[in-house]
């Protein structure tokens, strides 16, 4: 690599770069990439980040403000970039998991205001001004596991482990809805989330007592 190649060098996707400062001419060769990689290749493809420090927005990025666990964000984001490319590749956030990145497996379920969504169908500009939990936010402030988490240890609900976050965080919602009063809307209300190892019967024991205790806290 030459000494100006060296210069233009961009943070590299898998770099968390949202506490990176980012100057001028990083600034442009991000934009500069952008309208060309959007021409010839697919983004998670190019190498180039879904989101940096929100002091500078680059030609075709856009700021968002948003709370991540409780968290002030801000951040200038590529406007295609999904939710969960960003809190995967640029806030370092690899709870939420990506299996199969067309809405039809659950591993990637985060909160949004609240309610569960699939983040690998959700654009990150759609967080603007809206809350976001994550797995790694379900913690107790002394570090605590959250019931749902302690319940899936105690009952095996797990094999490999790739489905668990996503499993957890839709059993939360579940419970939150309120269906969880039987096994069968369990297994009805949960069935976008799919188990490859086939954990299914500790899943929904889990999600009973979790419930059980969700609901006397
Ligand atoms: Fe989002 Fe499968 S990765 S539903
Ligand atoms: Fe392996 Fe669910 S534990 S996919």
């Amino acid at each position: 690599m030459s000494a100006k190649d060296s210069e233009k060098r961009i943070p590299q996707q898998s770099e968390p770069v949202c506490a990176l400062p980012v100057n001028r001419r990083e600034a442009l060769a991000i934009g500069a990439l952008t309208a060309t990689a959007a021409m010839v290749r697919p983004m998670a493809a190019s190498g180039q980040p879904y989101a940096i420090d929100a002091q500078v927005v680059p030609p075709g990025f856009m700021r968002i403000a948003t709370r991540v666990n409780g968290q002030e964000v801000e951040l200038a984001i590529d406007p295609r970039a999904s939710l969960l490319d960003v809190l995967r590749e640029d806030l370092g956030l690899t709870g939420a998991k990506k299996g199969c990145d067309h809405g039809q497996c659950g591993a990637c379920t985060v909160h949004f205001d609240g309610r569960r969504i699939a983040s690998c169908l959700t654009l990150a500009a759609k967080a603007d001004g809206c809350d976001v939990l994550t797995i790694e936010g379900i913690v107790g402030p002394d570090g605590a596991l959250h019931p749902m988490q302690q319940a899936f240890i105690d009952h095996d609900a797990l094999q490999c482990g790739y489905c668990t976050p996503g499993q957890i965080m839709a059993a939360i919602a579940c419970v939150n809805e309120g269906h969880a009063k039987s096994a069968e809307s369990i297994r009805e209300y949960m069935s976008g989330n799919i188990c490859r190892c086939g954990a299914y019967l500790g899943i929904v024991a889990a999600i009973q007592e979790a419930a059980r205790k969700m609901e006397r806290a």
